[in-house]
């Protein structure tokens, strides 16, 4: 199969913009499933001891879930809906833990008819709901935890507080509940790796209060918010791996099981969107917007820059599309050129000046803006943009609104081992 570069060359290069049907130059992805399989043995030399359940909420991508299911993490589901979905591709019910605090009743029959048993609370009505729905669930306690340094602030949501779990599992006790341990989620997009040292000295105060009232904890959930990110300037796996891993194990003896749901560490890093600019508008520096005819068009990088103030690109996905991450995720995006005047230039430092621009989404809503500032060199309709780590809280959040189509995915992998693990789940 073809590197990333090779699949968006080949599919942009096998345009023909003036004769292709309506829909072919549409943006696409291409998820590099290699990236997937190297995350996970970049986890396993890290983080040995921790086990990790997928969080399918953050990109449900079949192929992705495949691959994941033969690799041998577990996955955390939130609905119905992602429970079957793992269970239909073959994973073990004991392989899931259905990790929303707060869950419809149907829902809790279901896991119970389908033997999830591994699900968390964070409140006393959800634990009366499961002791009539499923009272021989294994129970897991969400804790609070200090969710200052994330992007996404799951603790306005989730989470008991210190001075309630004591309340939490004496009403557990009294219901005969099995609780087995305790979670906690540090936020999605965890900036300071000590976050998650103040959650696992809080994970511990529980497993000693409940051993109080009788409990044998056994579990230890250490959640999401696990950065992919390589880039030694800022948070990285390896520096969240360097100070959890030898916390844990001073924490926690070897008979707790210790699992943790990453999300975006798996799916970021694999996908990446091509986006085709589809219109564009200068923008004069007095403010004004000039609409150029086609022959200025044109000629255009002959033209002074002094009138232009600079650009602003319209490109076919935008944030009702698979950048809703910047609403929904507080995500900042990075174009890159990607084809230019009929020249294909991934990951090259073109050698031209740059303009600011603003860049677009295709609908009629002026919310649908990608970036209201980047510096790009002088584009036109026709070129490609692209867009790389765009796995995570993309795809699946994305709508149709105007009915603009989500962008198709292109899936590749050099690795044979990755290869030969996708054949067999499809052949
Ligand atoms: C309960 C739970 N677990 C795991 C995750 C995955 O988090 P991340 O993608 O930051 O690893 C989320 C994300 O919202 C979550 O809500």
């Amino acid at each position: 199969m073809l590197s990333v570069k090779d699949a968006l060359k080949n599919q942009i290069l096998s345009l023909d913009i003036d004769m292709c049907e309506p829909d072919a130059e549409n943006a696409f992805f291409v998820a590099n499933l290699d990236e997937v399989y190297n995350q996970h043995f970049r986890w396993k030399s890290l983080l040995p001891r921790i086990e990790p359940f997928y969080a399918v909420k953050c990109n449900p991508d079949p192929l992705l879930l495949r691959l994941l299911a033969s690799l041998g993490t577990g996955f955390d589901c939130a609905s119905k809906v992602e429970i079957q979905t793992i269970l239909d591709i073959g994973v073990d019910p004991s392989k899931i833990i259905y990790a929303n605090p707060c869950k419809q009743a149907s829902f809790v029959r279901y896991a119970a008819e389908h033997n999830v048993k591994m699900m968390t609370f964070d409140n006393s009505d959800e634990l009366y709901k499961i002791k009539r729905y499923f009272p021989d669930a294994q129970l897991v306690l969400r804790i609070l935890t200090d969710d200052t340094m994330s992007l996404c602030k799951l603790g306005l949501k989730f989470g008991a507080s210190l001075d309630s779990t004591e309340a939490l599992l004496q009403t557990a006790r009294k219901l005969d509940l099995n609780v087995i341990g305790v979670s906690f989620h540090v936020g999605s997009g965890c900036y300071d790796e000590n976050a998650f040292i103040d959650a696992v000295h809080r994970a511990r105060f529980v497993f000693d209060q409940a051993s109080e009232l009788g409990f044998n904890l056994h579990l230890l959930d250490v959640g999401g918010g696990f950065s992919h990110s390589r880039n030694c300037d800022g948070i990285t796996f390896e520096k969240i791996a360097a100070i959890l891993g030898p916390e844990i194990d001073s924490l926690f003896p070897p008979n707790v099981r210790v699992i943790a749901e990453p999300g975006r560490y798996y799916a970021a890093p694999a996908f990446t969107i091509a986006t085709h600019i589809i219109a564009r508008r200068t923008v004069l520096s007095n403010g004004d917007v000039q609409t150029l005819d086609m022959d200025t068009v044109l000629n255009d990088e002959t033209q002074t820059r002094d009138d232009h103030s600079g650009y602003m690109y319209y490109i076919n996905d935008g944030v009702y599309g698979a950048f809703n991450c910047i609403l929904f995720d507080h995500q900042v995006v990075h174009p890159k050129v990607l084809f230019k005047k009929g020249i294909f230039t991934f990951d090259e430092i073109l050698d031209e000046p740059v303009y600011n621009c603003s860049i677009w989404g295709p609908t009629c809503d002026s919310i649908d803006c990608i970036s209201t500032v980047s510096s790009l060199p002088v584009l036109l309709p026709g070129d490609w943009l692209y867009f790389e780590e765009m796995g995570a809280y993309t795809i699946c959040a994305a709508s149709q609104f105007n009915g603009f189509k989500k962008s198709n995915i292109i899936y590749t992998a050099t690795n044979p081992e990755v290869f030969a693990i996708l054949y067999d789940a499809y052949f």
